[in-house]
């Protein structure tokens, strides 16, 4: 079977979703409301850093809902047509997701208003003085939206949305939760302590704990062991590069990049990219907010400063300390 292993392991219900309690409650209501009315659920905006489990949660939705869901992207709809087509063939109260929904383009977005608002369609048919409206009624549908940048919607598409779920980083026990989980169905025999261990160091992030297990998995099908014990554990992440904190060679680039080259800083995030030869958007979306989460730097209006945690981290003597005795 050639079924993706990040499907596989993909939780199919609330129940089986771990961790993010507030937002699977408050789901679990409205799902349950919606379906004693035979309704649509209202439009839902997740949002959250990568890898935290928007796609698999809107899934859960259709699964719970007992719908049909279609799924596209911000950036894959390029014309108005597009999204016009999909939501024409959308049947009563089945779910539209569009992933990265802040990258819709302006023209889509506007197709989309009156779609979410009134379930119906403006279409402008051809150009010019002979152009014309033809308006087309909609089945009530669910739009799902996710994003993992909030503030780059425009305020009218956010406002269109009745439920607004912010996923937040995981707990360590809860990423142990979650390795233990993949481990069952991936036939792999791990101590808790490990999986707890892996957890640790998985930045709150679901995604990369399940890396992490699989990963592991491999150092211990090389050594020959078929328990993953916290000595294995611990010992391949050392040689994979991920600290005991969870950070890799990039987060520690971006550290000592702000403490040895900007004196700490206040040092803005443009100088960084390029000092470390990096995207500016990878580092905002990938690297920092779990760097900001683990207060290791610090957002100021001047740009980001490392935190005394961070010299701590990266054994580095904060100025205008004196050394310690030995
Ligand atoms: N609460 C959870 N319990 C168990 N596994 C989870 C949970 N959340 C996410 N996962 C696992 O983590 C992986 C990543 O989740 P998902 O693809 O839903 O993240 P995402 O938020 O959509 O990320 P992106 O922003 O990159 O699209 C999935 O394969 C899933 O198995
Ligand atoms: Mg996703």
């Amino acid at each position: 079977m050639n079924v993706p292993i990040e499907d596989h392991i993909r939780p199919q219900s609330l129940d089986q979703f771990i961790g993010q309690k507030d937002v699977c409650n408050n789901l679990r209501v409205y799902i349950q409301a919606a379906k004693s009315r035979k309704q649509p659920l209202d439009h839902t905006l997740l949002y959250g850093n990568p890898g935290l489990g928007k796609t698999t949660l809107a899934y859960i939705m259709a699964k719970e809902l007992g719908v049909n869901i279609v799924s596209t992207s911000g950036p894959v709809l390029e014309r108005s047509g597009d999204l016009a087509a999909i939501l024409t063939s959308l049947n009563r109260n089945d779910i539209l997701f569009i992933d990265e929904i802040h990258r819709l383009h302006p023209a889509v977005e506007e197709v989309l208003y009156p779609g979410m608002e009134d379930f119906k369609l403006d279409l402008i048919i051809g150009q010019g003085p002979g152009a014309r409206t033809v308006k087309i009624d909609l089945q009530p549908f669910t739009l799902v939206g996710a994003t993992t940048r909030l503030g780059l919607l425009t305020s009218p598409l956010r406002d269109r949305f009745g439920v607004i779920c912010r996923l937040n980083f995981y707990s360590p026990e809860e990423l142990a939760q979650i390795v233990l989980r993949a481990a069952k169905i991936l036939q792999v025999k791990i101590d808790p302590q490990a999986a707890l261990e892996i957890g640790r160091r998985s930045r709150g992030t679901p995604r990369i704990a399940n890396r992490l297990l699989r990963r592991v998995r491999d150092f211990a099908n090389v050594e020959g062991v078929n328990l993953i014990t916290l000595e294995i554990a611990r010992q391949s992440l050392d040689l994979m590069d991920v600290d005991e904190m969870g950070l890799d060679i990039m987060d520690r680039k971006i550290l000592e990049c702000i403490i040895l080259k900007y004196g700490g800083g206040p040092v803005g995030i443009k100088t960084i990219a390029a000092a470390i030869s990096e995207e500016v958007r990878t580092i905002e979306e990938i690297y920092e907010p779990f760097l900001i989460q683990a207060g290791l730097i610090k957002r100021t209006p001047r740009g980001r400063m490392a935190t005394p945690k961070a010299y701590e981290h990266l054994k580095i003597q904060l100025p205008g300390k004196l050394p310690l005795g030995p």
